[in-house]
């Protein structure tokens, strides 16, 4: 369909402990690039605008994507390129897997096919949070991004008590490594260089493993490469869409 082809949804589904705002830079540079994408950012369950909606204490990766999934059907959006970031990378791949027809494609960004998390990092997310949600973000961000790190880690919106030490939770037992071979959807992977929390080799393994797959790695930048470096990513974001529309403007 014209529509689907020239003017594709994204769906942009965040990472433990943010919110839909985290996409705002990157949202912003592809506008600018492509007027005509239509660009939604959700709120997981708790976080940002639904923060008087935690839904249960404990959940994981598959109820996240069971409720991106109400949303999209919600919003009816039929069919949708999922962007996801880190905890929200993994909700898309399990969505490409459970509601296939509603995946046409994904973006995958500091993410992998298992997320296991240090258990120093899981401990303290539940015995000081508020401390520990700022110092996850430091370890996010790329060398001498630190001033950065600390400016959108202690300015971002508030998401219910306990979220990211539940989001974390989540992301620890997730473990689709036996299963990406059956996700077909085409899919971008990106990742900053020093990304230390979803290293480049979990990148690595998705570009090896998926059926269609491009692997874009981002320089000067770590876990929040849609953050630290917008423009970079909006660019490979961008051309990648006009390959899969068969477009040979970028
Ligand atoms: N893609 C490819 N390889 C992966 C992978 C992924 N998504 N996840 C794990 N692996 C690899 C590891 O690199 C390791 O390989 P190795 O044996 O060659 O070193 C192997 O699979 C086993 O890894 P893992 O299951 O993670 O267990 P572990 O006991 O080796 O390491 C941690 C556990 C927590 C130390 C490690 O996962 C880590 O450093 N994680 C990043 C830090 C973090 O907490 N990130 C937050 C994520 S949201």
């Amino acid at each position: 369909m014209a529509d689907e082809t020239d003017s594709p949804t994204l769906v942009f589904i965040h990472g433990s402990g943010d919110g839909a705002y985290v996409w705002e830079p990157l949202t912003q540079a592809l506008q600018a690039r492509r007027p005509a994408l239509k660009l939604l950012a959700v709120d997981l369950p708790g976080h940002g605008g639904r923060i008087g909606d935690p839904g249960p204490e404990q959940v994981s990766v598959r109820d996240y994507a069971e409720d991106a999934y109400a949303e999209l059907k919600r919003q009816g959006i039929a069919s949708a390129y999922l962007v996801g970031h880190s905890l929200g990378g993994a909700i898309a791949l399990t969505l490409a897997l459970d509601h296939a027809d509603a995946v046409r494609g994904l973006i995958i960004v500091g993410s992998g096919a298992r997320l296991r998390v240090l258990p120093t990092i899981l401990a303290a997310t539940l015995e000081r949070p508020d401390e520990a949600a700022v110092e996850v973000v430091v370890m996010g961000y790329a060398a001498g991004h630190e001033a950065d790190a600390r400016q959108y880690a202690t300015n971002r919106p508030p998401n219910a008590p306990g979220m990211l030490h539940r989001d974390l939770a989540a992301c620890d037992v997730f473990d689709m490594m036996a299963d990406i071979e059956r996700i077909h959807q085409p899919t971008l992977v990106i990742v900053g260089q020093q990304d230390h929390l979803t290293p480049p080799k979990f990148a690595q393994y998705l570009a090896d493993h998926l059926h269609n797959a491009q692997l874009t790695i981002i320089p000067d930048a770590g876990h929040y490469a849609l953050r630290e470096q917008p423009n970079t990513v909006a660019d490979a974001i961008s051309t990648w869409l006009a390959e899969q529309a068969g477009d040979t403007v970028a």
